[in-house]
Protein backbone atom coordinates (compact mmCIF):
# COMPACT_ATOMS: atom_id res chain seq x y z
CA UNK A 1 0.00 0.00 0.00
CA UNK A 2 1.25 3.96 -1.02
CA UNK A 3 0.84 6.27 1.17
CA UNK A 4 0.45 10.06 -1.07
CA UNK A 5 0.35 13.55 0.70
CA UNK A 6 -2.72 15.45 0.15
CA UNK A 7 -1.22 18.83 0.49
CA UNK A 8 0.30 21.83 -1.48
CA UNK A 9 2.50 22.78 1.50
CA UNK A 10 6.01 22.34 0.71
CA UNK A 11 7.14 22.59 4.10
CA UNK A 12 5.06 19.79 4.90
CA UNK A 13 5.79 17.73 2.00
CA UNK A 14 9.41 17.86 2.69
CA UNK A 15 8.43 17.26 5.98
CA UNK A 16 7.05 13.88 5.52
CA UNK A 17 8.98 13.00 2.57
CA UNK A 18 12.06 13.01 4.97
CA UNK A 19 10.80 10.91 7.01
CA UNK A 20 10.22 8.29 4.07
CA UNK A 21 6.96 7.53 4.24
CA UNK A 22 5.65 9.68 1.11
CA UNK A 23 5.24 7.95 -1.87
CA UNK A 24 3.39 10.51 -3.97
CA UNK A 25 1.63 13.65 -3.69
CA UNK A 26 -2.09 14.72 -4.56
CA UNK A 27 -3.81 18.03 -4.94
CA UNK A 28 -6.90 19.79 -5.96
CA UNK A 29 -7.93 23.29 -6.63
CA UNK A 30 -9.02 23.75 -2.92
CA UNK A 31 -6.01 22.24 -1.67
CA UNK A 32 -4.17 24.81 -3.72
CA UNK A 33 -6.06 27.86 -2.94
CA UNK A 34 -5.68 26.77 1.15
CA UNK A 35 -2.18 26.58 0.94
CA UNK A 36 -1.94 29.81 -1.40
CA UNK A 37 -0.39 28.25 -4.10
CA UNK A 38 -1.95 30.96 -6.25
CA UNK A 39 0.34 30.51 -9.58
CA UNK A 40 -0.27 26.77 -10.44
CA UNK A 41 2.58 25.96 -13.15
CA UNK A 42 5.11 27.16 -11.19
CA UNK A 43 3.97 25.51 -7.38
CA UNK A 44 3.04 22.31 -9.57
CA UNK A 45 6.33 22.10 -11.13
CA UNK A 46 8.24 22.76 -7.74
CA UNK A 47 6.25 20.01 -5.76
CA UNK A 48 7.11 18.22 -8.64
CA UNK A 49 10.57 18.56 -8.75
CA UNK A 50 10.49 17.72 -4.51
CA UNK A 51 9.43 14.62 -4.74
CA UNK A 52 10.34 13.33 -8.45
CA UNK A 53 10.12 10.50 -9.24
CA UNK A 54 6.80 9.98 -7.44
CA UNK A 55 3.71 10.81 -8.74
CA UNK A 56 1.65 14.58 -8.53
CA UNK A 57 -1.90 14.98 -9.29
CA UNK A 58 -2.62 18.32 -10.49
CA UNK A 59 -6.97 18.91 -11.47
CA UNK A 60 -8.06 20.83 -14.32
CA UNK A 61 -9.77 23.84 -13.32
CA UNK A 62 -12.51 24.05 -15.94
CA UNK A 63 -16.04 22.54 -16.17
CA UNK A 64 -15.28 22.55 -20.22
CA UNK A 65 -14.59 19.14 -21.35
CA UNK A 66 -12.52 20.39 -24.43
CA UNK A 67 -10.79 22.69 -22.16
CA UNK A 68 -9.79 20.02 -19.65
CA UNK A 69 -8.34 17.87 -22.23
CA UNK A 70 -6.57 20.51 -23.27
CA UNK A 71 -5.42 21.76 -19.57
CA UNK A 72 -4.09 17.97 -19.25
CA UNK A 73 -1.78 18.18 -22.19
CA UNK A 74 -0.41 21.55 -20.88
CA UNK A 75 -0.02 20.19 -17.39
CA UNK A 76 1.41 16.90 -17.92
CA UNK A 77 3.86 18.36 -20.52
CA UNK A 78 5.10 20.48 -17.13
CA UNK A 79 6.92 17.22 -15.29
CA UNK A 80 6.90 13.64 -16.35
CA UNK A 81 6.18 12.62 -12.91
CA UNK A 82 2.13 15.37 -12.94
CA UNK A 83 -0.67 12.64 -13.32
CA UNK A 84 -4.06 15.23 -14.59
CA UNK A 85 -7.20 14.88 -12.03
CA UNK A 86 -10.02 14.84 -14.49
CA UNK A 87 -13.33 14.23 -12.70
CA UNK A 88 -15.86 11.53 -13.40
CA UNK A 89 -18.55 14.08 -13.91
CA UNK A 90 -18.33 17.59 -14.49
CA UNK A 91 -20.74 19.95 -12.56
CA UNK A 92 -23.87 19.45 -15.15
CA UNK A 93 -23.48 15.49 -14.93
CA UNK A 94 -21.58 15.13 -18.10
CA UNK A 95 -19.42 12.16 -17.96
CA UNK A 96 -16.01 12.88 -18.04
CA UNK A 97 -14.85 9.14 -19.14
CA UNK A 98 -14.28 10.35 -23.04
CA UNK A 99 -11.72 12.79 -21.88
CA UNK A 100 -10.11 9.72 -19.57
CA UNK A 101 -9.87 7.59 -22.14
CA UNK A 102 -8.38 9.79 -24.88
CA UNK A 103 -5.92 11.03 -22.58
CA UNK A 104 -4.81 7.49 -21.36
CA UNK A 105 -4.45 6.66 -24.89
CA UNK A 106 -2.20 9.79 -25.71
CA UNK A 107 0.46 8.39 -22.70
CA UNK A 108 -1.14 10.73 -19.95
CA UNK A 109 -1.68 9.51 -16.66
CA UNK A 110 -4.80 10.14 -15.19
CA UNK A 111 -6.45 10.35 -11.90
CA UNK A 112 -10.42 10.22 -11.98
CA UNK A 113 -11.67 11.84 -9.53
CA UNK A 114 -14.43 12.63 -7.20
CA UNK A 115 -15.95 8.93 -7.13
CA UNK A 116 -18.43 8.64 -4.89
CA UNK A 117 -19.52 4.95 -5.61
CA UNK A 118 -18.91 1.71 -7.30
CA UNK A 119 -20.41 2.79 -10.78
CA UNK A 120 -17.79 5.56 -10.78
CA UNK A 121 -14.77 3.07 -10.28
CA UNK A 122 -15.77 0.81 -12.75
CA UNK A 123 -16.51 2.96 -15.27
CA UNK A 124 -13.50 5.21 -15.05
CA UNK A 125 -11.55 1.78 -14.81
CA UNK A 126 -13.27 1.09 -18.59
CA UNK A 127 -12.04 4.13 -19.58
CA UNK A 128 -8.64 3.76 -18.57
CA UNK A 129 -7.63 5.28 -15.50
CA UNK A 130 -4.14 4.93 -13.78
CA UNK A 131 -5.56 6.09 -10.50
CA UNK A 132 -9.11 6.21 -9.14
CA UNK A 133 -10.20 8.51 -6.00
CA UNK A 134 -12.71 7.75 -3.74
CA UNK A 135 -13.58 10.74 -1.74
CA UNK A 136 -14.46 8.00 1.45
CA UNK A 137 -15.37 11.53 3.67
CA UNK A 138 -17.92 12.33 1.34
CA UNK A 139 -19.51 9.12 0.59
CA UNK A 140 -19.81 9.02 4.42
CA UNK A 141 -20.95 12.43 4.69
CA UNK A 142 -24.21 11.10 2.76
CA UNK A 143 -24.70 7.82 4.71
CA UNK A 144 -22.58 5.63 2.83
CA UNK A 145 -20.62 2.65 3.45
CA UNK A 146 -17.19 4.08 3.09
CA UNK A 147 -15.16 1.05 3.95
CA UNK A 148 -17.43 -1.30 2.22
CA UNK A 149 -17.32 0.71 -1.02
CA UNK A 150 -13.55 0.41 -1.28
CA UNK A 151 -13.20 -3.25 -0.37
CA UNK A 152 -15.97 -3.93 -3.06
CA UNK A 153 -14.30 -1.12 -5.55
CA UNK A 154 -10.74 -3.20 -5.50
CA UNK A 155 -12.06 -6.66 -5.50
CA UNK A 156 -13.95 -5.58 -8.63
CA UNK A 157 -10.86 -4.03 -9.94
CA UNK A 158 -8.95 -7.17 -9.21
CA UNK A 159 -11.32 -10.16 -10.34
CA UNK A 160 -11.11 -8.51 -13.82
CA UNK A 161 -7.75 -7.73 -13.84
CA UNK A 162 -8.33 -4.00 -14.33
CA UNK A 163 -4.46 -2.16 -13.57
CA UNK A 164 -6.23 1.29 -11.89
CA UNK A 165 -5.87 2.03 -8.30
CA UNK A 166 -7.35 3.22 -5.41
CA UNK A 167 -6.65 5.92 -3.91
CA UNK A 168 -8.64 7.02 -0.46
CA UNK A 169 -9.17 10.20 -0.36
CA UNK A 170 -11.12 12.81 1.39
CA UNK A 171 -9.64 11.38 4.96
CA UNK A 172 -11.83 13.30 8.06
CA UNK A 173 -10.47 11.46 10.66
CA UNK A 174 -6.86 8.75 11.45
CA UNK A 175 -9.52 5.77 11.79
CA UNK A 176 -10.63 6.35 8.15
CA UNK A 177 -6.79 5.67 7.57
CA UNK A 178 -6.90 2.30 9.18
CA UNK A 179 -10.10 1.33 7.60
CA UNK A 180 -9.32 2.32 3.94
CA UNK A 181 -5.79 -0.26 4.81
CA UNK A 182 -7.93 -2.56 5.78
CA UNK A 183 -10.46 -2.48 3.15
CA UNK A 184 -7.39 -2.89 0.71
CA UNK A 185 -6.97 0.54 -0.85
CA UNK A 186 -3.87 0.29 -3.04
CA UNK A 187 -3.20 4.17 -2.01
CA UNK A 188 -4.25 6.58 0.52
CA UNK A 189 -3.62 10.04 0.28
CA UNK A 190 -3.50 11.88 3.94
CA UNK A 191 -3.57 15.83 4.51
CA UNK A 192 -0.50 16.13 6.88
CA UNK A 193 -2.45 17.30 10.58
CA UNK A 194 -3.45 13.49 10.12
CA UNK A 195 0.20 12.37 9.50
CA UNK A 196 1.16 14.11 12.84
CA UNK A 197 -1.94 12.90 14.20
CA UNK A 198 -1.03 9.19 13.66
CA UNK A 199 2.23 9.65 14.44
CA UNK A 200 2.40 11.14 17.95
CA UNK A 201 1.11 9.67 20.90
CA UNK A 202 1.99 10.47 24.49
CA UNK A 203 2.39 6.80 26.06
CA UNK A 204 5.39 6.39 23.33
CA UNK A 205 6.73 9.67 24.48
CA UNK A 206 6.73 8.36 28.18
CA UNK A 207 8.39 4.78 27.34
CA UNK A 208 10.91 6.80 25.34
CA UNK A 209 11.72 9.48 28.37
CA UNK A 210 11.81 6.49 30.94
CA UNK A 211 14.44 4.55 28.94
CA UNK A 212 16.51 7.74 27.76
CA UNK A 213 16.43 8.60 31.91
CA UNK A 214 17.53 4.59 32.72
CA UNK A 215 20.37 4.68 30.30
CA UNK A 216 21.63 8.30 31.92
CA UNK A 217 21.44 6.59 35.18
CA UNK A 218 23.01 3.12 34.05
CA UNK A 219 25.86 5.09 32.40
CA UNK A 220 26.50 7.13 35.70
CA UNK A 221 27.20 3.73 37.17
CA UNK A 222 29.18 2.96 34.48
CA UNK A 223 31.41 5.56 34.76
CA UNK A 224 31.69 4.83 38.85
CA UNK A 225 32.62 1.32 38.58
CA UNK A 226 35.06 2.24 36.21
CA UNK A 227 38.58 0.94 36.98
CA UNK A 228 41.33 3.38 37.75
CA UNK A 229 43.75 2.16 35.40
CA UNK A 230 41.72 3.69 33.13
CA UNK A 231 42.03 7.38 34.75
CA UNK A 232 44.14 9.70 32.65
CA UNK A 233 44.80 7.07 30.31
CA UNK A 234 45.77 8.96 26.64
C1 LIG B 1 -7.99 13.67 -2.95
O1 LIG B 1 -7.28 13.49 -3.93
C2 LIG B 1 -8.61 14.98 -2.68
O2 LIG B 1 -7.65 15.97 -2.91
C3 LIG B 1 -9.09 15.18 -1.28
O3 LIG B 1 -8.81 14.06 -0.47
C4 LIG B 1 -10.50 15.65 -1.21
O4 LIG B 1 -10.88 15.75 0.12
P1 LIG B 1 -12.07 16.65 0.64
O5 LIG B 1 -13.32 15.83 0.61
O6 LIG B 1 -11.66 17.00 2.03
O7 LIG B 1 -12.18 17.86 -0.26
Amino acid sequence: MEIFIDSADLAEIKRWLDQGVIDGVTTNPSIMLKDRVFNLKKGAQTIASLVEPRPVSVEVTTNSLDEMMAQAREFAGWSPNIVVKIPVINQDGVPCFGVVRALTSEGIRVNATVALSLGHVMLAAKSGATYISIFTGRVADEGGDAPRLVKLAVWWLENWRYKSKIIVGSIREVINIQEAALAGAHVITIPPQFLAKMTDHKYSRETVRQFVDDAKKALEKMDKMAEPVMVGRT
